[in-house]
């Protein structure tokens, strides 16, 4: 039933010359393809939108062996509540001590080959 509607309405907006139809539609579909980018719509989810293959590929490789378990006292990937302690400093902060490592975090995470690009996306990843 839901698919054959489907069909009837895509059916009537192509064949119907409605101009104002047409522009709404636009209108919304620019509407939903931006919200979905700043995460601002609810079914967006945020994480999937945002979220590179290279920075998830960067975290299994180097971070995850301590962010995922919370090794050695390291904020764990999705504690938002560990995170949001760390945020308090600024990214800027953040990238920088991992730069410089901090207690027992080595330099560079790990990473050696990472840029502070990576980085940032990185602690945008496991702070959400
Ligand atoms: C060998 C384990 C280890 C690895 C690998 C590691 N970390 Fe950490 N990380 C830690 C620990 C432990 C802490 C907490 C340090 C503390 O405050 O005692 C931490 C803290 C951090 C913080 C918070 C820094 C602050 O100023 O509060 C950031 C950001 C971070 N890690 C990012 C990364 C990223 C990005 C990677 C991968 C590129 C990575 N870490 C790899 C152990 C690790």
């Amino acid at each position: 039933m839901r698919a054959s509607n489907r069909a009837d309405l895509a059916r009537a907006s192509t064949l119907v010359p409605n101009a104002w139809g047409k522009t709404m539609k636009t209108l919304l579909l620019v509407t939903v393809a931006v919200g979905c980018m700043v995460g601002a719509l609810p079914g967006c989810d945020r994480s999937d939108t945002q979220v590179s293959q290279k920075t998830v590929e960067l975290y299994g490789t180097h971070c995850a062996r301590c962010h995922e378990v919370g090794a050695a006292n390291a904020p764990r990937n999705g504690d938002t509540k560990a995170w949001a302690k760390r945020l308090k400093k600024g990214e800027d902060a953040l990238i920088t001590s991992v730069k410089e490592g901090l207690v027992a975090m080595p330099k560079m995470g790990d990473c050696a080959s990472c840029t502070d690009d990576d980085f940032r996306q990185l602690i945008q990843y496991m702070s959400r």
